[in-house]
C-alpha cells in the first residue's frame, strides 16, 4: 500500500508544487500526498493543494495559543489522516522534541544551503542566501535531511550544489537554488524514504 504523505507549508509552496508534479510524473510512486497542513491561512500553497485535489488544514500557532497546543493539533491531524511521512516544505515553524521524537526517520525537511553551512536557528528563507553571499561562498545549494530536535541537525538524505554567480542577489540565488536543487532533490528524497518504509514493511 502506498505510504501517506503530509506536506507542511507556510508560504508560496513551490516545493509542494514540485512534489505534486513528481507524483503526477511518477517520480514519487511509493507514496501519495494525502494532506497539506499550513501554518498560515494566507499561504498560496493551500491553493496549490486545492488545485491538486489534496485535503488541506490550517493550524496557526497564534490561534492555538502555545507551541504545545500547536503541535498537539498537528499531531491529531497526522493521526486522523494515518500519515506515514511528514515533509516540511518551506514550513517556517520550529518543532520541538515532543513532536519530532514521535516520528523518528519519518520527518524530512528541505533547507536552502549545503548543511552544515548557513543552517540552524535563524537561518530560513532569504536570510540563508543573504548569509551565503555575505560570506562569499562560490558554491551553495540545497539539502534534504531527516528532522530531529536539533534545527537542521538530522541525518542528511540528499544534497545538490549550485554555483554562485558574480552578480547574484539573495533573490536570484534563492530562485536558482530552488529550480536547480530543491525542486529536484525533495521529491527524490520523499520517494526514497517511502520506498524504504515499504521495503521495511515487507521484510517484517
Ligand atoms: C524554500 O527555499 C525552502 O528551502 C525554505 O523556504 C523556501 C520555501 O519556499 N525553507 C527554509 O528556509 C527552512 N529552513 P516554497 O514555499 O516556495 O516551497
Amino acid at each position: 500500500m502506498l505510504k501517506n504523505i503530509a506536506v507542511l507549508v507556510s508560504g508560496g509552496g513551490t516545493n509542494l508544487q514540485a512534489l505534486i508534479d513528481a507524483q503526477k510524473s511518477g517520480i514519487i510512486k511509493s507514496g501519495k500526498i494525502t494532506a497539506v497542513i499550513s501554518s498560515s491561512s494566507q499561504a498560496y500553497a493551500l491553493k496549490r493543494a486545492e488545485n491538486a485535489g489534496i485535503k488541506t488544514f490550517v493550524v496557526s500557532k497564534k490561534e492555538e495559543g502555545s507551541q504545545e497546543k500547536f503541535e498537539e493539533k498537528i499531531i491529531k491531524i497526522l493521526e486522523d489522516e494515518k500519515i506515514d511521512l511528514i515533509v516540511l516544505a518551506g514550513f517556517m515553524c520550529i518543532l520541538t522534541k515532543n513532536f519530532t521524537s514521535r516520528y523518528p526517520n519519518r520527518i524530512i525537511n528541505v533547507h536552502p544551503s549545503l548543511i552544515p553551512s548557513f543552517c540552524g536557528k535563524g537561518f530560513y528563507g532569504l536570510k540563508v542566501h543573504e548569509a551565503a553571499l555575505e560570506y562569499g561562498v562560490k558554491v551553495s545549494g540545497a539539502t534534504v535531511h531527516f528532522v530531529n530536535e536539533i534545527p537542521d541537525g538530522g541525518k542528511i538524505i540528499l544534497q545538490k550544489a549550485v554555483s554562485v554567480r558574480k552578480n547574484d542577489t539573495p533573490e536570484t540565488l534563492q530562485k536558482r537554488i530552488m529550480r536547480e536543487a530543491e525542486w529536484k532533490i525533495l521529491p527524490k528524497a520523499a520517494e526514497k524514504v517511502c520506498r524504504n518504509l515499504l521495503k521495511n514493511e515487507k521484510e517484517k
